[in-house]
């Protein structure tokens, strides 16, 4: 019998990503995760991503095009978002639309390796356009058009926020995009192979990672992180608060990990990413709040804040609103899905695990009008 939560159980082989979890230490690739922090961008991320290397000068170029190609939302797209922006929270969005998509794809039901490889980037370059839009339109202004002329990161903030960000946000989001392409079997690329691996198609495997980050244990930890730092307000206030959710037996969100023991690499970057911009956008309270918070996280229990307490007050700083965390951390993970459920259909095998049965046996079947009530609890 393997661990309740399949601690330590390896279900697949991959060539994508590997984290130390005693050393802090993660790497897409082979590549350090502070290495591309520092010196790459989410474009090339994808890349490597995708191809298992990193790309020549020309084909960074060619993706780059083909990433701007794609960014335009089909009518269909642009309809249905129309409805979405009314009817559904920004997770189900995601879920709903690119459940859609699959049903105008251009390359239709083709599974070829070279078609999944297509769909793979169309999905990477449309899921920004879909959050800006829905965003635009359940606040009732124009959607914002692709700039072509932008990278990634930036235009996902333009088409969001209405306005082109300046180098430094830009630049902070693009390393915000990066941190999260990949992280080995976390829950949602572990959903999407399960899917890939009956061999369903790249929409219905991404579809299914969509549903497993929107949990609270998740992708929604980020979310959850903002509202605890707006309930604190002050920096005076987070010990006593920090003190009470714990006597409540609430789990503090954005710390703990299954597999790290240490500071995860990714909150090192963010958080000093959430100081920079705080400091620049002349607002350090809630870098103050998230410090003493950790402190008391660490005083109290020994855990380490996770990649998603920082980038709550990252992207707070970046102006994007609270509910839509955890799609934009969407937006960047579907890199590494989409890389996953590639790497399984080119090695595949059904995954389908054991249960350890612990329920009654041997029961005897009585007809419905001669069972008894069963007596409650
Ligand atoms: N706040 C308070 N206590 C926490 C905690 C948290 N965020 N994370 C773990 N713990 C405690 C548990 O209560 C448990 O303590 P106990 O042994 O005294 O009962 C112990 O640490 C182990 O927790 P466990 O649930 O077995 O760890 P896990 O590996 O199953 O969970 C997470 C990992 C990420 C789900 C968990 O740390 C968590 O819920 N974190 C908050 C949500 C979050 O930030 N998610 C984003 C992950 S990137």
């Amino acid at each position: 019998m393997s661990e309740k939560g399949l601690e330590d159980v390896i279900a697949a082989e991959t060539r994508l990503s590997d984290i130390d979890g005693r050393l802090g230490k993660l790497w897409y690739v082979g590549y350090d995760i502070h290495d591309l922090a520092e010196q790459s961008t989410f474009e090339e991320v994808v890349f490597l991503l995708q191809h298992q290397r990193l790309p020549t000068a020309e084909e960074l170029e060619e993706l780059t095009e083909q990433l701007v190609t794609d960014r335009d939302m089909t009518p269909f797209g642009a309809g249905l978002m129309a409805t979405l922006a009314v009817q559904t929270s920004p997770m189900s969005m995601l879920r709903t639309s690119i459940s859609a998509a699959s049903a105008y794809d251009p390359d239709g039901w083709d599974q070829s390796p070279e078609a999944n490889l297509r769909k793979a980037i169309r999905l990477i370059a449309r899921v920004p356009s879909r959050i800006a839009a829905y965003h635009r339109l359940r606040t009732d202004r124009d959607i914002v058009a692709p700039d072509p002329k932008l990278p990634h990161a930036a235009n996902f903030l333009a088409m969001l926020l209405g306005e082109e960000p300046d180098q430094e946000a830009a630049r902070a989001f693009d390393v915000c995009l990066i941190l999260h392409a990949d992280h080995t079997m976390n829950a949602s690329t572990f959903a999407a192979r399960v899917v890939a691996s009956t061999l369903a198609d790249i929409h219905s495997a991404v579809v299914a990672a969509i549903a497993a980050l929107k949990g609270p244990l998740h992708g929604g930890a980020n979310e959850q992180v903002i509202k605890m730092l707006e309930e604190i307000g002050d920096p005076d206030r987070a010990e006593g608060d920090v003190a009470r959710r714990l006597e409540r037996k609430e789990r503090i969100m954005g710390f703990g990990h299954r597999v790290y023991k240490t500071e995860d690499p990714r909150a090192t970057v963010l958080r000093r990413l959430a100081k920079d911009l705080g400091e620049r956008a002349g607002d350090a309270r809630w870098y103050e709040i998230s410090m003493r918070i950790e402190k008391a996280v660490m005083d109290a229990k020994g855990l380490y804040p996770n990649v998603d307490f920082y980038a709550a007050s990252v992207y707070r700083s970046l102006g994007i609103p609270t509910d839509l965390f955890t799609t934009v951390f969407a937006a960047s993970r579907i890199a590494g899905w989409t890389a996953h459920i590639r790497e399984q259909y080119a090695d595949n095998r059904l995954i389908r695990p054991e249960s350890d049965y612990i329920g009654p046996r041997d029961q005897v079947y009585v007809p419905i009008e001669e069972r008894a009530v069963p007596v409650q609890a």
